[in-house]
């Protein structure tokens, strides 16, 4: 338990470090294009991108993205069957079904945004980190943005904050029947990272007027 304590602590380390690599924009991210911006919230397409998965069973969503990310971590430092080294990205999201869990709780599962390189032929996992490659198709997210740390105590919040913004706004009722209300809580900064800290909660819109004539690539 030591031992493993020890290893999280030394990935968070790293982490650190990669996420000042972040700032320096040396760090990879999906892609995505604006389709439509508002003063607390923004609608965006991203194109189609392959992710690396880790399902988790737990009841909290800071423990759930602490293991989930351990796993994702020990697959970027080589657990996989090529032994490749890949870089790390960001965000690291975490998606969150409510009631689909064990006993009326969520279901979670943490999200690595595979590098170029790998998009196409993501290395194979060791099998005892429990992990998946998922085909994220083109879709559009309303994403609003919050600062500090994303924790079991606010992430319910920011998203009936975004809920109640888009209820409001001309996407009232393109959120999609197909994820419910299922969110996703992407993280941008480093767990030691104190100030100026960055994390969005993103919903799925319906994609039928979300179209790539937008304002800005990025
Ligand atoms: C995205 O993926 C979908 C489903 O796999 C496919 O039909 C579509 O052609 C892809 N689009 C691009 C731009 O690759
Ligand atoms: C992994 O190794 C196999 C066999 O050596 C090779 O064919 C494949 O291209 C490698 N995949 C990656 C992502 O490097
Ligand atoms: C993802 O898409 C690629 C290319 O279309 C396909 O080879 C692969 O099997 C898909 N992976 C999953 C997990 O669906
Ligand atoms: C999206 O389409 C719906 C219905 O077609 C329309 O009411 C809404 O205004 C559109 N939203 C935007 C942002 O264009
Ligand atoms: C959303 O749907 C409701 C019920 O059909 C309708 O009254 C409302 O005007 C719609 N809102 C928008 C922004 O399209």
């Amino acid at each position: 338990m030591e031992k493993e304590k020890r290893r999280i602590a030394i990935a968070l380390v790293k982490l650190n470090l990669l996420c000042l690599l972040a700032a320096a924009g040396a760090i990879e991210s999906p892609r995505y294009t604006i389709v439509h911006a508002e003063s607390d919230f923004e609608v965006r397409l991203y194109g189609n991108s392959t992710w690396m998965a880790a399902p988790v069973r737990d009841l909290s969503f800071e423990k759930a993205t602490l293991n989930g990310f351990h796993r994702l971590f020990q697959f970027i430092e080589g657990a996989n069957l090529n032994y490749s080294r890949i870089p790390m990205t960001l965000p690291v999201v975490t998606s969150i079904v409510p009631g689909a869990g064990p006993l009326h709780s969520s279901a979670y599962a943490v999200l690595f945004y595979l590098p170029a390189k790998f998009q196409a032929t993501p290395p194979t996992p060791l099998p005892e980190l429990h992990l998946k490659p998922f085909n994220w198709t083109s879709h559009c997210v309303a994403a609003r943005k919050f600062p500090g740390f994303a924790k079991d105590e606010n992430i319910v919040h920011e998203a009936e904050q975004l809920a109640f913004s888009l209820s409001r706004s001309t996407w009232a009722n393109a959120t999609s029947a197909k994820s419910g209300y299922a969110y996703s809580i992407a993280q941008y900064s480093a767990p030691f990272q104190l100030i100026g800290r960055v994390n969005e909660v993103w919903v799925d819109v319906d994609a039928s007027n979300c179209t790539s004539s937008g304002i800005a690539a990025y």
